[in-house]
């Protein structure tokens, strides 16, 4: 992480992503920072990001990065698994501020429930095309311990399922049997949700992977995981918020699609009052 010059704590801290999946690292935060400010960005006019190229989601989370920055934030908060497994190291040095990404998190929740579980047991992940192309969570896990083999499977179509709110019935099962199956196949001992939209679909994948294995397979979310590192940082840095009460929340999107409400309630689990459009500069 860069070393940052000092910021007040009364600040917000900034949290992006290519779209509106990465309200649910916010509705993480919100429940375990409750009294800290946030800003949060959605690229909404450029999602989905986790089909695009390394360079591509580079520049794009840049122009996100700027913005956000320009609204004074004590740290940035990378809700984004595309954007934190391809660009969070060149972020880290180029920004002077704390930045937190949502692999490292999860992959840290994920070998800690497998050394819960003991012996050789394999990591599943799921997540979009460029998360698995880039390989960042087995170099995660593989940071944290070489005990455990990382098995990724990419899973384009849960996104828009997500996306149209389509979180049960056949179709959705469907898909998601047909990305954890090879999981399965594997003899995963946990799944990691390595995307910001997957843990709206978590009773399904669980359902279903217990299904499909005979036995409960542990799900986890990095959305979770994420808000507790962001807490630790906090303490760490004394950025905490001293104010008491409930901070705020403000929502920008790059775009503002006709099914916004819907969508952002899903992932946030409750109504935004304010949104505003903003325009996202790339470089
Ligand atoms: N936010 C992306 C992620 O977590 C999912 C949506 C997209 O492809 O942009 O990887």
């Amino acid at each position: 992480m860069s070393e940052s010059k000092p910021r007040p704590r009364s600040s917000a801290l900034g949290v992006f992503d290519s779209g509106l999946g990465g309200l649910t690292v916010v509705r993480a935060l919100r429940r375990l920072l409750p009294q800290e400010h946030i800003v949060y960005l959605g690229d909404t006019a450029r999602v989905p990001y986790g089909t695009r190229s390394p360079e591509t989601v580079l520049r794009y989370a840049r122009g996100c990065a700027n913005l956000l920055i320009q609204r004074d934030i004590k740290a940035l908060v990378i809700a984004c698994n595309t954007v934190s497994a391809v660009a969070v190291e060149m972020l880290r040095a180029e920004l002077d501020l704390p930045v937190i990404g949502v692999v490292e998190p999860g992959a840290s929740a994920a070998v800690s429930q497998a050394e819960r579980l003991g012996g050789a047991v394999r990591i599943g992940v799921l997540g979009t095309a460029g998360t698995v192309a880039s390989g960042a969570y087995p170099r995660a896990v593989g940071r944290l311990s070489t005990r455990f083999e990382v098995v990724a499977q990419a899973a384009p179509l849960l996104v828009p399922l997500v996306e149209e709110g389509w979180l049960e019935g056949e179709v959705p099962r469907l898909a998601v049997q047909r990305y954890v199956q090879p999981l399965i196949d594997a003899d995963v001992g946990v799944i990691v949700l390595g995307c910001t939209h997957y843990p709206l679909l978590k009773p399904l994948i669980e359902s279903v992977a217990a299904e499909l294995a005979g036995h409960s397979v542990p799900v986890v979310d990095s959305a979770e995981a994420t808000a507790g590192v962001v807490r630790e940082l906090l303490e760490e840095r004394e950025l905490g918020s001293g104010e008491a009460g409930d901070g705020q929340l403000e929502v920008l999107v790059s775009d503002l699609p006709k099914s916004f409400a819907g969508v952002a309630e899903g992932f946030l689990g409750h109504a935004i009052e304010h949104v505003a459009q903003v325009d996202v500069v790339v470089g």
